[in-house]
């Protein structure tokens, strides 16, 4: 009988951290559940099943009150029953099913796997070990001294005003950026800002302008969004739309990295930034301007980045997208949107109503980190190592790379891209660097199509100038391996 067992089951081994009345509660309830113990049935006297099983009336008395609350078991004159219940969801392991788990939209994104972000050559990764922890733990512990229960709650709408205050003087001073504090909105990463734009500045078909290559993440936000990608080539100095194309196609969103292109690495020209800029009307089209590694620019005088394209033009209908995961680390999640004065009111509504913030505490602590110098300090002592480790790097590869290749970008941030022949597809590259323990990305794997160059991206963040030799000559061995070996892509 259905009991005998339940009670037989309540001799097994319990369960990390459960207790023997919350055993019985569990067994008794996934009985009802699963219909063997069925509606009507009439439990036995709490005496009585405490007599049975050897335990606390109070624990089967706990047991019939936690499912009598939950509705499980009904009381009335006659004792305790099973109520009656409609029937339980199928009890066997579900391994096929009949409709769509995601959307269609969702079916359609690609290439968002993160490879392993500590492994040599992982792009876009910073120098985690070189973080100044200690430095930036006693900010944090001053700014939990003077938290209040204001700092616990959700963050205020666009950030602490402290922070937006730093920042507003941090970019005009560093990025050429002109806005007041209100203008800037904190958010819990680039990422976010990209679907912020996405979900709040267009609407499902609307049309957006990605780079072809793109940076997998704003293509797959934008996808979700379902907006309309019409994928722009790119050259040595940044997108280049056709002349026909603002014609034809207008955006109404047109995603740039102008400072540092991810992932070919060029620098949008001037001429073109201003015509760009030229071509937006407010309340027509947005232009985001994705600025999220180029506090390190290794070409310019004082390794000071091109300044940024919506200080050309501080009313044009430019969102300014800054990220602290380059600067800082990536799982501090805190990044920056910088709107027109004029859109300010509307946008701040739109997106207090789409997110909570947090981070108070975090966001204080950032925001004395960077009025102190302490991030300036950072970013010097940061600036001239990524420089070594890439010219480094680009030296091993001239030396190391038997094939014909072509190193390309290189003015700024953490990364390399190279073109390398067809003859060992990028993709099996990758599989086997994996194997050599290097988690390399397909240059392929960044355009719209299948015809995108072959070739790999290569992030030297985290690889120090001494290790990059010997790790080159791990990426010779894979790729030799990749062109005589059938390894399966990805795997
Ligand atoms: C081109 C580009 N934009 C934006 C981001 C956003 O970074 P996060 O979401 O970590 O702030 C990244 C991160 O790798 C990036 O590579």
């Amino acid at each position: 009988m259905a009991l005998d067992l339940i009670l037989a089951a309540l001799h097994h081994p319990l369960l990390p951290g459960e207790a023997r009345q919350q055993r019985l509660y569990r067994l008794l309830r996934s009985a009802i559940l699963d219909g063997r113990l069925s509606a009507g049935w009439r439990l036995p006297g709490s005496r009585q099943l405490a007599k049975d099983c050897r335990m606390a009336r109070n624990g089967v008395l706990f047991a019939y009150q936690q499912l009598l609350s939950e509705g499980f078991l009904v009381a009335d004159r006659g004792g305790t029953h099973v109520a009656s219940l409609p029937s339980p969801a199928a009890a066997a392991p579900v391994t096929a099913v009949p409709g769509d788990i995601l959307s269609r939209r969702a079916v359609g994104l690609a290439g968002s796997r993160l490879p392993e972000e500590l492994l040599p050559f992982a792009p876009g990764v910073a120098d985690l070990n070189a973080f100044p922890w200690p430095v930036w733990s006693r900010f944090l512990q001053q700014a939990w001294r003077e938290v209040s229960a204001r700092q616990l709650a959700y963050a205020e709408p666009g950030g602490e005003p402290a922070l937006r205050r730093s920042l507003a003087t941090f970019l005009r001073v560093r990025r050429g950026v002109v806005c007041l504090p209100e203008q800037i909105f904190i958010v819990a990463g680039g990422q976010l800002a990209l679907d912020a734009c996405a979900r709040l500045l267009a609407d499902p078909g609307d049309r957006v302008w990605l780079e072809n290559p793109c940076y997998q993440a704003a293509r797959n936000t934008m996808l979700a969004a379902g907006l309309e990608v019409v994928d722009v080539p790119v050259d040595a100095a940044g997108m280049a739309p056709p002349d026909a194309l603002w014609r034809d196609k207008p955006p109404r969103l047109l995603y740039l990295t102008p400072s540092h292109q991810y992932p070919l690495g060029s620098v949008l020209s001037l001429e073109r930034r201003l015509a760009f800029l030229n071509q937006l009307k407010p309340g027509a089209n947005w232009l985001i301007e994705d600025d999220y590694d180029s506090d390190f620019h290794h070409a310019r005088p004082g390794g000071r980045p091109l300044p940024a394209m919506q200080g050309l033009c501080p009313d044009a209908p430019v969102i300014y997208v800054g990220t602290f995961s380059k600067l800082l680390y990536p799982g501090l999640r805190i990044a920056y949107m910088v709107v027109p004065r004029w859109a300010t009111e509307a946008f701040g509504a739109a997106i207090a109503a789409l997110y909570r913030g947090g981070q108070a505490v975090e966001q204080r602590a950032l925001a004395r980190f960077i009025d102190s110098g302490r991030l300036t300090r950072h970013i010097q002592r940061m600036a001239p190592r990524y420089r070594q480790r890439q010219q480094v790097l680009r030296q091993a590869l001239l030396d190391g790379l038997a094939e014909p290749c072509a190193i390309l970008g290189g003015e700024a941030g953490l990364h390399l891209t190279v073109r390398l022949p067809a003859a060992a597809p990028d993709r099996t590259l990758v599989a086997a660097a994996a194997r050599h323990g290097l988690a390399v990305r397909a240059l392929s794997s960044y355009f719209a199509d299948a015809r995108g160059d072959n070739g790999l991206v290569l992030g030297y963040g985290m690889a120090e100038a001494e290790r990059i030799p010997e790790l080159v000559q791990r990426l010779c061995l894979a790729l030799a391996e990749a062109k005589v070996a059938d390894y399966p892509a990805n795997s």
